[in-house]
């Protein structure tokens, strides 16, 4: 009974033409974010620029589901409702962070391991009771001279197993997410073979920890050179190795993959995805649950004038979350 709940949430996490927007930013990064466009970060900031996304007029038709923050599956409208009723009556699905950072991995210069896991069950059953419906734990794979370390690799993995096989106890679906950063020089095939030891790494510890798969959502990093790699590639190249190395390392049985934006421009973020989809005959749908990819338009136009700014600035999100939705389908452009 419990696995055909967490599968039809799944499920409906990568409906067909839908996607995640990722607004799950901790206080310290929406900070970063905020002062970037010379925005205070104030909990009404917060609040109220987390309203604007919530509620752009359509923006269940491409949006399954949101990703929130501790303090935004608590908050609500200026006029006093719920944003997790709010995304209810619009079908689209509460999510929440529940990691609480990566943190150095101590003995291990350079690498990070994420943390959480203490009270992390109570933590659940209290957010599950929210309305929360699915949860998000994001590990961070560095790529450097003697990096990553299979000790990095692995504490990484293991944390993720122990994280989504909680969820599940509770009927929440896990969403998985070993991101390989793009920060570095490395080339591509480099890329490629960090993400696929990481998620043969992940998905070993998924199985030995008795997570259900059919239950579970993967959160990937594209196969990219690194962001000061010489050699950059086309976009078509993008989407084979990506395409390919999930392939390689992704159990069939998974309900589906979504992409974070990681730092690509949105541009990218969205020829990529639809490259890959028009690869086709991949085994799982292939969506994107992307954070800046989604929102960095808009909270620039936001930032210029707030309240002038608003309605313009959901536009942009819709037009954000229609382009990403058309790429998911690998219709974008036509
Ligand atoms: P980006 O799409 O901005 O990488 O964020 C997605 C996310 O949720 C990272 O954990």
């Amino acid at each position: 009974m419990k696995i055909d709940q967490l599968a039809e949430t799944a499920e409906a996490m990568v409906a067909p033409g839908k996607g995640i927007i990722a607004i799950d930013e901790s206080t310290g990064t929406i900070a970063r974010r905020l002062a970037a466009v010379g925005v205070e970060n104030s909990e009404e900031n917060r609040r109220t620029y987390r309203e604007l996304l919530l509620t752009t007029p359509g923006l269940n038709e491409y949006i399954s589901g949101a990703i929130l923050y501790d303090e935004t599956i608590r908050q609500s409208t200026r006029a006093g409702r719920p944003f997790v009723d709010v995304m209810r009556e619009a079908g689209i699905l509460p999510g929440i962070k529940v990691d609480t950072g990566a943190k150095d991995l101590a003995g291990f210069p350079g690498e990070k391991v994420t943390e959480g896991l203490d009270g992390l069950r109570e933590r659940l059953a209290a957010y599950a009771g929210m309305g929360a419906r699915f949860a998000k734990w994001r590990a961070v794979i560095t790529i450097g001279e003697t990096m990553p370390t299979d000790t990095c690799i692995e504490a990484n993995a293991h944390a993720l197993a122990r994280y989504a096989a909680l969820c599940q106890e509770q009927g929440i679906v896990p969403m998985v997410e070993p991101e390989v950063l793009m920060d570095g020089d490395h080339d591509i095939e480099t890329c490629y073979g960090v993400t696929e030891v990481t998620l043969r790494a992940v998905f070993k510890a998924l199985y030995e920890h008795h997570v259900l798969l059919e239950g579970a959502i993967l959160k990937a990093s594209m196969v990219l050179p690194g962001k000061d790699c010489p050699e950059q590639v086309d976009v078509e190249d993008v989407a084979h190795a990506t395409l390919r190395c999930l392939e390689s390392a992704v159990p069939a049985i998974l309900p589906g993959i979504v992409f974070l934006s990681g730092g690509q421009s949105d541009a990218d973020a969205t020829r990529h995805l639809d490259a890959i989809n028009r690869i086709g005959g991949a085994p799982w749908p292939l969506s994107f649950s992307y954070g800046r990819g989604m929102q960095q338009a808009a909270l620039q136009l936001w930032g210029q004038d707030m309240a002038g700014n608003y309605e313009k600035a959901q536009q942009t999100v819709y037009a954000r979350a229609r382009d990403n939705g058309l790429a998911s389908q690998g219709r974008y452009g036509d």
